[in-house]
């Protein structure tokens, strides 16, 4: 460590540390922070003790996160106070919230920028470095104008190598649902113009980028509101035609919009995998039309069966909401048994969390955490249950998963998804890296199966 510090300062290199909250989106965006700072002459570092610069990618989604980001800056002001000589920033969803209370509150942070900083990380980092040591914080928090809005095209330097990338076609959130802060935090929707999007899956194509995950708040809506621009799922069409490209993803999407034309494209498109992650909130319709989602229950099995008749294999996945101000047990029971009828293969879970400013925390009816937890705990009990029997049902079948790279836990083990997104692990050496291979599954558990690799 001790040289490799020498080489890098003889060669005038700077270190940062990224640590990153959150959704893929703040994945996303750290990675291009990654890319643009590379270009002034950083190096990242795993080892937020060697760094000259520390970034906490934050995430205001619930409150948690936000707890989550508090403890990490106690850690590396630590630092800071023992003598490391580090500048300490502060991006993402919570600085555009409380942007103005986090300089006061924490006056050794030196940088505080919301995610509209990203594309001028550069410049925001460069003003820092020129300020250090004067006390003189620099605060970024303004959203930027929505014409001509700057999406980063360079690339994430991690993405050099890898078998799957994520890339961002538009940001922000125009819904409005009654309990998120997305839209507060990233503004109003943009969508980025789908020949830059192309030009970038190519690029990832051409490093040996065999995946790529389409990723924004509200994908499906893409488009839709710039003129000229084309529909979502057109997007798709073009995409899969770029050489290389074996495999699209996309996350997240909203019932709402989901077409004809998005459920045809499953039945046209070998390479849109065999997988949605479609949230849906509720099973209850009282609780929709609260959370303003725009859709019914039935609206919701309707869209499940046009696209399994598309895709029969599809598999599908949610977000769920427990516990929102107003729900019964007997709204509850509605979202229980949506996951039968959706045929749900699992989904993440959640405690309802108010945030500042948005409309839920008006309703009058308030919510008993107590309740929340103890209907939190019912649903995951099914959710394991469900996706344990999913995977256990894949025992004895061959599936064609795209190898990622080593299994996290077992040497001599490597991974891949199936098009159902499946990990599966079993034997084999990296020389299968970005293929396809055929694996017979032997053992389904929860999260993931293991299984051996036939001719
Ligand atoms: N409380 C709990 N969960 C939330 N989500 C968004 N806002 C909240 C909140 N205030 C969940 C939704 C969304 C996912 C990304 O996070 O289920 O789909
Ligand atoms: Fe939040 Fe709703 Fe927008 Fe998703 S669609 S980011 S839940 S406001």
């Amino acid at each position: 460590m001790q040289a490799q510090r020498a080489r890098e300062a003889e060669q005038g290199s700077k270190r940062v540390y990224f640590h990153t909250l959150g959704c893929q989106m703040n994945e996303y965006d750290t990675g291009k922070m990654r890319a643009q700072l590379e270009r002034d002459g950083y190096v990242v570092t795993d080892d937020p003790e060697q760094a000259d610069l520390i970034l906490v990618n934050t995430c205001s989604i619930r409150d948690k996160a936000v707890q989550k980001m508090h403890s990490a800056l106690g850690e590396y002001r630590r630092l800071k106070r023992e003598g490391q000589d580090v500048l300490i920033g502060v991006a993402g969803c919570v600085a555009q919230m409380e942007g103005g209370d986090l300089v006061k509150r924490y006056r050794d942070v030196d940088l505080v920028f919301d995610p509209d900083g990203v594309p001028h990380v550069r410049d925001l980092v460069r003003e820092a470095e020129a300020r250090r040591g004067s006390g003189r914080q620099v605060l970024d928090v303004d959203l930027l104008d929505l014409d001509n809005y700057p999406f980063v095209s360079d690339l994430d330097p991690a993405s050099r190598g890898q078998v799957s990338a994520f890339v961002t076609i538009q940001k922000g959130c125009d819904n409005k649902c009654t309990f998120c802060i997305v839209p507060a935090t990233r503004g109003a929707e943009v969508s980025r113009p789908h020949a830059e999007i192309v030009d970038e899956v190519r690029r990832l194509a051409d490093t040996g980028v065999r995946e790529i995950t389409l990723i924004g708040q509200n994908v499906n809506s893409y488009g839709l509101k710039t003129p000229g621009e084309i529909p979502f799922s057109e997007l798709l069409y073009r995409v899969h035609e770029v050489p290389g490209v074996e495999r699209i993803r996309y996350t997240t999407s909203h019932p709402r919009d989901i077409t004809d034309e998005l459920i045809a494209a499953y039945a046209e498109l070998p390479g849109l995998t065999s997988h949605l992650h479609l949230p849906v909130q509720s099973g209850s319709h009282r609780i929709l039309r609260r959370m303003k989602r725009f859709y019914t229950r039935e609206r919701f099995l309707e869209i499940v069966a046009g696209l399994r008749a598309a895709r029969p294999d599809l598999a599908l996945t949610t977000d769920i909401i427990v516990g929102f101000p107003s729900e019964t047990d007997e709204d509850f029971d509605k979202t229980m048994t949506l996951l039968d009828e959706a045929g749900f293969v699992g989904a993440f879970s959640f405690k309802y969390s108010p945030r500042p400013g948005t409309a839920a925390t008006h309703y009058k009816e308030g919510f008993d955490d107590a309740v929340s937890q103890r209907r939190l705990e019912v649903l995951q009990e099914r959710l394991r249950e469900l996706s344990t029997a999913y995977h256990r049902g894949l025992q004895g079948e061959v599936v064609e998963v795209l190898v990622e790279g080593w299994s996290k836990h077992d040497p001599g083990v490597i991974c891949g998804r199936t098009s159902q997104n499946v990990m599966v692990n079993f034997p084999g050496t990296l020389d299968r890296l970005g293929k396809l291979a055929r694996v017979r599954v032997t053992r389904g558990f929860t999260h993931s199966c293991r299984g051996e690799a036939v001719a």
